[in-house]
C-alpha cells in the first residue's frame, strides 16, 4: 500500500451513461499530468477477470468526450460476485503492475469494489455513472443530466399528439428503483401526474387527478411513470385499469426504454465527469481508497462506498409540492 502507485487501471462495469467517456478522458489525462501510466478495462470487471488490458495514452482518448456510450464497454460480472473471480482479477493487475483503479458506474460496481477492497486490501476509487441518480453522496450522476433532457425532448413531441388527438398518454420512463427522472422530465414537461415508486400514491390519486383535470376541461393528459412504481405491475396494466374506468379516454401507452441511456452527454455531464475523473486519481495518488468521488453544493466531496451503496439520495419534497402546484 505504502510503494508509489505507478499505473492505474480504469473501468466502466453496469448500465451504460452518457458522460462515461468523458470521465475515461479525465482519468486518463489526470494520469498523464501526474505522471502515472493508466490501463483501460474493457467490459467492466469481466476483463478485470479475463486480463482484457489496454495501455492508454492521452491521445487515445482524443474526440470522446462528446459520445455517448462507453469506449471501454461495459458489462455486469456474475463472476465477479465470487471469491475466484476476484481473486483472477487481483492476479491480472498485480501482473500488469496495476497499483489502484478508478470504477465508473453505480451501486452495484461500488458493492464489487468494496468487495475487492477488503479481500485484497488493494486501492478503489469509485464514479457514480448512471441515468437513475439513486447514488447517496453527489447531487448528480453522471448520465442524469443527460437523460433528464432526452427525455423531455421526447415528451414535448408525445404532447403534439395528445394535444391534437385529445389522448391520455402514460409515459414509462427509466430508473429501476428510483423516481428522480420521472419526478423532474415530469416537471419540466408538464406532466398532470408524476407517478414514482418512492411516493406510493396508489391508484385513487390518480384516478383523482384525472378526474380534476377533465372539470377543469384539460382535453389531452401526459402522466410520467417510473419504471420502478409499484402502482401497477406494469403501465400497461395502468392504463387498462383507466381504459376499464373511463372507456371514452382515447389512451395511449410510451415506453421509452434504451433511448434515454444514449446520445451526446450534455454539457452539464461533460464537466461533472471531467471534474470527477481528475478528482479520482488524485484521490489515489493522495492514498485515498474506498470512496467515491462527487459533487455536492457544487464542491467536489468525497464519501465511503458503505454509505453510496446503503443510504438513500433523497427525493426532494420542494419539487413534489411543486408538481402538484403547476399541475392544477
Ligand atoms: O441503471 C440504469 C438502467 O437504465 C435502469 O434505469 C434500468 O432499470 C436498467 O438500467 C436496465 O438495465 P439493462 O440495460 O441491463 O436492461
Amino acid at each position: 500500500m505504502n510503494e508509489p502507485i505507478k499505473k492505474i487501471a480504469v473501468l466502466t462495469s453496469g448500465g451504460d451513461a452518457p458522460g462515461m467517456n468523458a470521465a475515461i478522458r479525465a482519468v486518463v489525462r489526470a494520469c498523464t499530468y501526474y505522471r502515472v501510466d493508466c490501463i483501460g478495462v474493457y467490459r467492466g470487471y469481466q476483463g478485470l477477470i479475463e486480463g482484457d488490458f489496454e495501455m492508454l495514452s492521452a491521445r487515445h482518448v482524443s474526440n470522446i468526450i462528446n459520445k455517448g456510450g462507453t469506449i471501454l464497454k461495459s458489462a455486469r460480472s456474475e463472476e465477479f460476485k465470487t471469491v475466484e473471480g476476484r481473486a483472477k482479477a487481483y492476479e491480472n493487475l498485480k501482473k500488469a503492475g496495476v497499483g489502484a483503479l478508478v470504477i465508473i458506474g453505480g451501486d452495484g460496481t461500488f458493492t464489487g469494489g468494496l468487495k475487492f477492497i477488503e479481500e485484497f486490501n488493494f486501492p478503489v476509487v469509485g464514479i457514480p455513472g448512471t441515468i437513475d441518480n439513486d447514488i447517496y453522496g453527489t447531487d448528480n450522476t453522471i448520465g442524469y443530466d443527460t437523460a433528464l433532457n432526452t427525455v423531455v425532448e421526447v415528451i414535448d413531441k408525445i404532447r403534439d399528439t395528445a394535444s391534437s388527438h385529445n389522448r391520455l398518454f402514460f409515459i414509462e420512463v427509466m430508473g429501476r428503483d428510483a423516481g428522480f427522472i420521472a419526478l423532474n422530465t415530469g416537471i419540466g414537461a408538464g406532466a398532470e401526474e408524476i407517478l414514482i415508486p418512492e411516493k406510493n400514491l396508489g391508484l385513487d390519486r390518480l384516478v383523482e387527478s384525472l378526474d380534476k383535470s377533465r372539470e377543469k376541461g384539460k382535453t389531452s393528459s401526459i402522466v410520467v411513470v417510473s419504471e420502478g412504481d409499484k402502482i401497477g405491475k406494469n403501465v400497461f396494466e395502468l392504463a387498462d385499469y383507466i381504459k376499464e374506468k373511463y372507456p371514452f379516454y382515447d389512451i395511449r401507452v410510451s415506453v421509452l426504454g434504451h433511448m434515454q441511456r444514449g446520445g451526446s452527454p450534455s454539457c452539464y455531464d461533460r464537466v461533472l465527469a471531467s471534474r470527477l475523473g481528475v478528482a479520482a486519481v488524485e484521490a489515489l495518488l493522495d492514498r485515498t481508497s474506498g470512496v467515491m468521488v462527487g459533487v455536492t453544493n457544487n464542491e467536489v466531496t468525497s464519501v465511503g462506498f458503505n454509505k453510496a451503496i446503503k443510504m438513500n439520495h433523497d427525493i426532494n419534497e420542494e419539487l413534489l409540492k411543486v408538481a402538484e402546484i403547476t399541475s392544477v
